[in-house]
């Protein structure tokens, strides 16, 4: 039988702390569930300490997701450990994973530590975890570019103290397999009780490695990897958990681990990931990427056709990408629709399959077919959580080449049911936009940046349009999908704004 891989998910806490990549909290909440319906079998949710919404996102994660351990991420310090520790307070399963720079880079210049101090630092903050939970991990920040020799004592005292995971993280994504290896095989060999703790890996990807560096110490007797949807994360970003889960399973003959990971919630992952984060997935990202399974080729076509085994390692089903998706148009019923979401794996209560049809009957009002790239757009556009401040009533843009570019831009402000009409000018319409819904919020932002991206096919196609804004120093994200990009950058212009305008009722109730 083969040996069980345990897959630790940072998305929501290295993954997050990209640019970007940023979540408020119901968008943490929303990725959480999906990652526990995918099966992971530890998910970090954050690092309490760091900021009140870091401390919120993992009590609220531990909270709905009683299946996986819930880990929260500390420095060795009692303050650290302390609010973790009170973050995790209602979870069923609480890991508190406490970290401390190894290599004498980190200790001279980051830490200002002499290595006897960094141990007694481990030594003490594994202990005073223990003393709140069984579960504690323990990562040696650059492990990788650590001296082998104090690597090994200082893991060998943290396991003196109980802890039950040891983690090598390769933190500036700088090894390479075989070096990773001859480390992994070095702890098993030196570390004299670290058959009492799972050895877990921790890559980031600055060489394009952490992947192929994950394998390579699984093979060498880590049980445990720490990754990421879509490979999100600090810089080049974290190993790819659908990389490494597909390649763990498309190569079980040559490696023989299994993850508890339902490979056919990946697609949907990966695509609520970057749904929600307004990251892009790259088209041509393995596993995920929207041509991971186009053949363009005739030759390949023709192959694929007589038997897909010729150029295809993995079936696009065994991801959970369907390949027939069209059905649904303007005469399907609420019954239809509701077996429809069924069959892609979503369940709707009567009040939410009520709000789906009224947005799904709007939609197939302006496209003949409905395909289940809008069905999922309409799930994670319609039921966002941010209270809807203002919303979009009216719209009239004009732009040409010899015109300069105007809007006139109708807002219902819902905290006191007024309409306002404004109008705007600038280089194009989308800025007139702006300008128009500036002069009647109390909100003036700077457009950081503005993605458009087509999500469903056909001429009349759903654009979905992505904006990241600064409103007084804090960026928002906003993302609207509409058939009309001016509509849909109005809204997601909007959405940015009401999350800025929840964003402050919140620290004004908290003052
Ligand atoms: O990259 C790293 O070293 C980390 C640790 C805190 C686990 O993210
Ligand atoms: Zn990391």
């Amino acid at each position: 039988m083969s040996e069980r891989v345990a897959i630790f998910d940072t998305t929501l806490r290295d993954g997050e702390q990209s640019p970007g990549c940023s979540m408020n909290l119901e968008e943490k909440l929303r990725m959480a569930r999906q990652l526990d319906a995918l099966g992971v079998d530890v998910l970090e949710a954050g690092f309490p300490v760091a900021s009140d919404d870091d401390f919120a996102a993992v009590r609220e994660v531990a909270k709905i997701c009683r299946r996986p351990v819930i880990a929260a991420l500390c420095r060795t310090t009692p303050q650290d450990i302390e609010r973790s520790w009170e973050a995790l307070a209602d979870a069923a399963h609480p890991r508190i994973h406490t970290f401390i720079a190894t290599s004498d880079i980190h200790l001279q210049y980051k830490l200002q530590k002499t290595r006897e101090e960094v141990l007694e630092m481990a030594r003490s903050g594994v202990r005073l975890a223990k003393s709140f939970t069984n579960d504690v991990e323990f990562s040696a920040e650059d492990a990788t570019r650590s001296d082998l020799d104090y690597l090994c004592q200082v893991i060998e005292a943290v396991i003196e103290e109980g802890a039950t995971v040891v983690n090598i993280p390769d933190t500036v994504g700088y090894t390479i397999p075989s070096e990773y290896t001859h480390i992994i095989e070095t702890l098993r060999q030196r570390v004299r009780n670290i058959d009492q703790a799972v050895i877990s890996v921790h890559c980031h990807n600055d060489l394009g490695l952490a992947v192929a560096n994950s394998l390579a110490a699984i093979a060498a007797g880590a049980r445990q990897i720490e990754c990421t949807i879509n490979g999100i994360g600090e810089r080049a970003g974290n190993a790819s958990l659908e990389e490494l889960v597909m390649a763990l399973r498309v190569r079980r003959d040559l490696m023989p681990f299994e993850s508890g990971i339902v490979t056919e919630e990946l697609y949907r992952s990966s695509q609520t990931l970057s749904n929600i984060t307004g990251v892009l997935v790259q088209p041509n990202k393995a596993v995920v990427g929207k041509n991971a399974f186009a053949h363009e080729a005739g030759i390949h076509q023709h192959g694929v056709l007589r038997n897909r085994l010729t150029y295809e390692i993995m079936t696009p089903e065994s991801v959970g990408v369907k390949t027939n998706s069209i059905v649904l148009g303007k005469h399907s019923g609420r019954h239809a629709l509701g077996k429809k979401y069924e069959e892609m794996g979503y369940t709707l209560g009567r009040p939410e399959l009520d709000k789906a049809y009224k947005l799904f009957t709007k939609l197939a009002d302006q496209k003949k077919e409905i395909f289940e790239e809008d069905l999922v757009a309409i799930l994670q556009d319609g039921f966002a959580q941010i209270p809807e401040r203002y919303k979009l009533r009216a719209l009239e843009a004009k732009a040409g080449t010899a015109i300069n570019a105007s809007a006139t831009v109708t807002i219902l402000d819902t905290t006191n049911d007024q309409e306002s009409t404004g109008t705007g000018t600038g280089d194009g319409p989308v800025n007139a936009v702006i300008e128009a819904i500036d002069r009647m919020t109390d909100l003036t932002g700077t457009l950081l940046d503005f993605n458009v991206r087509s999500i469903t096919r056909g001429t009349d196609a759903v654009g979905e349009v992505f904006v990241h804004v600064e409103f007084g120093g804090t960026s928002y994200t906003g993302k609207a999908a509409s058939t009309d990009i001016i509509d849909a950058s109005a809204r997601a212009y909007l959405n940015a704004v009401n999350k800025a305008c929840y964003a402050r009722e919140r620290s004004r109730s908290a003052a």
